[in-house]
């Protein structure tokens, strides 16, 4: 993708998630139609589907032939990854959307031929607009992010994980997390996955661990921790597949195998 295409691209995408975002806090305070999907848990409201909606209408206006990956059904049925692929949450970390009013964020990424070129977070409620052009570093507000710690040791470090490892029937996942909490300096839980991602970026926390995400979660906060020079995975350290559901490592390059290893010896 030349860069004159890509920053073209960005403005537009941009454009739309700002506009989606002003929509959302218009609308915050209306009541809210809340349903479950695959549990109690998995909530999808009408804002979810109508922010989606507003992109993809969009989308196959001014780009008929891009392809839309998106969580709530808007999208395309995505097989392959050639050609420009948008991949959408609307609204990631809706249990917080639904119960706190904030701490949830859009995700936006375009891939071409399974390369990630943009990535864009937005907190809608802190008004906090993170981004990653390929080749050109990932930014916060505009302001450039730096590269991530060199010198980091484990005792020091901070991480994202999700209580939900406890809910675990074979044990691996609780015996785990109690050994990587013993030795991390603390965890976090902030209930949206690319939040934890825009954190990692700016380096706020230094690594984020979960055990179940989908590629709309993980698709825009890669492009941005790459960007800073940090690393994503799966729990084997292997790459991810943006057409599937994942365990994943993101954060800094020199911690992760510290984590990993120590995964797999668990088990
Ligand atoms: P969502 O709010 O868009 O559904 C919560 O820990 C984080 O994990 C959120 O980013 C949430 O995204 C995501 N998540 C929750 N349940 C999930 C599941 N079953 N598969 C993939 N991602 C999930
Ligand atoms: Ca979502």
């Amino acid at each position: 993708m030349h860069i004159k295409e890509q920053k073209e691209l960005f403005a537009q995408a941009k454009q739309w998630t700002l506009d989606a975002g002003l929509m959302i806090r218009k609308n915050l305070n209306k009541p809210l139609s809340v349903t479950t999907k695959s549990n109690h848990k998995d909530l999808v409201t009408t804002m979810d589907e109508q922010v989606e909606k507003f992109f993809a209408t969009n989308i196959k206006q001014k780009y008929p032939e891009h392809q839309i990956l998106s969580e709530e059904g808007f999208g395309d049925q995505v097989t392959n990854l050639s050609g420009f692929v948008w991949i959408i949450d609307p609204i990631d970390g809706t249990m917080n959307f639904v119960h706190q009013k904030r701490n949830f964020a859009i995700s936006l990424a375009i891939y071409y031929d399974n390369v990630g070129y943009i990535g864009i977070i937005y907190d809608v409620m802190a008004d906090e607009f993170y981004y990653a052009l390929k080749g050109e570093g990932a930014f916060k507000n505009d302001v450039k992010l730096p590269p991530l710690a060199k010198d980091i040791v484990l005792s020091e470090t901070v991480l994202g994980l999700n209580h939900s490892w406890l809910m675990d029937n074979s044990f691996v996942h609780e015996k785990y997390m109690q050994q990587l909490i013993r030795k991390i300096r603390g965890s976090r839980t902030y209930g949206s996955a690319a939040l934890q991602f825009a954190y990692v970026a700016e380096g706020s926390i230094d690594g984020y661990l979960s055990m179940r995400l989908a590629p709309w979660d993980f698709a825009a906060g890669k492009i941005l921790v790459n960007e800073v020079g940090g690393l994503t995975t799966n729990i084997y350290g292997e790459s991810l597949n943006l057409l599937n559901r994942s365990t994943v490592f993101t954060g800094n390059r020199h911690i992760q195998q510290t984590i990993l290893n120590d995964y797999l010896k668990t088990k």
